[in-house]
């Protein structure tokens, strides 16, 4: 049996941990999370534990980065099996710390990124969205000082603004990409996958489908504009609303307008039933 991962729920045990590792010469890697923990997040725990000598999940379902008609009431919780994935990982310490640790009555900073959080995409419809994230990923920066930060592609937007804040804060640490896990038929690996039904849940790899057709036409250099109206017809025909299927610049997250003007990245966003789901690859 595995032994049971550290835990930690409150700043000061995590404090004394963190300057064990740091006392000690050892390199710390984060791997930000809300919990759910899937296939995605395990792959982001193996390149951290290649990366460092000491690797920390946090586990918390920030609510700032939720809007108050959003699922953070419902947001899956998985304590139990979360821990012991991360336990059988060999993880060096679990930071889960309570709302009210992070928000204390009084707190009253935030964060308002600029540049790629403010691209049009996922802020078009979660206007709150990267100020919550932004705000947490820098508090726990400084609660867990690493040396590495891992965040998915899955969250390409989210990748970008993390990116930026850290370089234009001059955060002493590297963020560090992971690519996205799939199913087998394609979909991305979310914690949100769980509210699908079976039959949205037959659906879903539309998204990815879709996206890989519209990289290879796009490739051939057929105009990006009609690549992307027939991409999102197919998408709207499986049943999903489409809140934006784009070929964006993948570094400056600007829109192109032909391939020539990339490197590209297509993104995509739509809501099955109540499910949002998102996706992105490059062409
Ligand atoms: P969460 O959705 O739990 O995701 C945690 C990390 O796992 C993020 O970096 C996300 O991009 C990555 N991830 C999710 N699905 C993935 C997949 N299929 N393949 C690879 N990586 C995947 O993203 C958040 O939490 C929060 O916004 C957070 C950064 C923790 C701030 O609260």
């Amino acid at each position: 049996m595995a032994r049971r991962v550290r835990v930690a729920r409150d700043l000061k045990t995590l404090r004394r941990i963190v300057t064990g590792f740091r006392s000690a010469n050892e390199t710390i890697a984060l791997v930000p999370t809300m919990g759910a923990l899937h296939a995605g997040h395990v792959a982001l725990v193996r390149l951290a534990q290649r990366r460092a000598d000491r690797v920390i999940v946090s586990i918390f379902v920030n609510p700032t980065q939720f809007a108050p008609h959003e699922d953070l009431a419902s947001y899956p919780r998985t304590w139990d099996t979360d821990l012991a994935a991360l336990s059988r990982l060999g993880v060096d310490l679990v930071w889960a710390p309570p709302v009210e640790a992070m928000y204390p009555a009084g707190f009253a900073t935030r964060l308002a990124p600029e540049g790629p959080a403010l691209a049009g995409l996922e802020d078009r419809f979660r206007p709150h969205f990267f100020g919550g994230v932004a705000t947490v990923v820098a508090k726990l920066f400084l609660q867990c000082l690493p040396d590495f930060a891992l965040f998915g592609e899955k969250d390409y937007q989210q990748l970008k603004v993390v990116t930026q804040m850290g370089a234009d804060l001059a955060m002493p640490l590297r963020i560090v990409p992971g690519r996205t896990v799939r199913e087998k038929d394609g979909l991305a690996m979310s914690s949100r996958n769980a509210y699908l039904t079976a039959e949205q849940r037959a659906v879903a790899p539309t998204l990815y489908r879709v996206l890989r057709d519209c990289a290879a036409q796009i490739r051939k250099g057929r105009p990006l504009a009609g690549v992307l109206r027939r991409g999102g017809g197919v998408i709207a025909r499986a049943g999903f609303a489409i809140d934006y299927l784009e070929a964006r610049h993948a570094e400056t997250l600007k829109p192109v307008r032909s391939l020539q003007e990339g490197p590209i990245r297509l993104l995509v966003a739509a809501k099955i039933g109540t499910t949002r789901l998102i996706d992105n690859i490059a062409v």
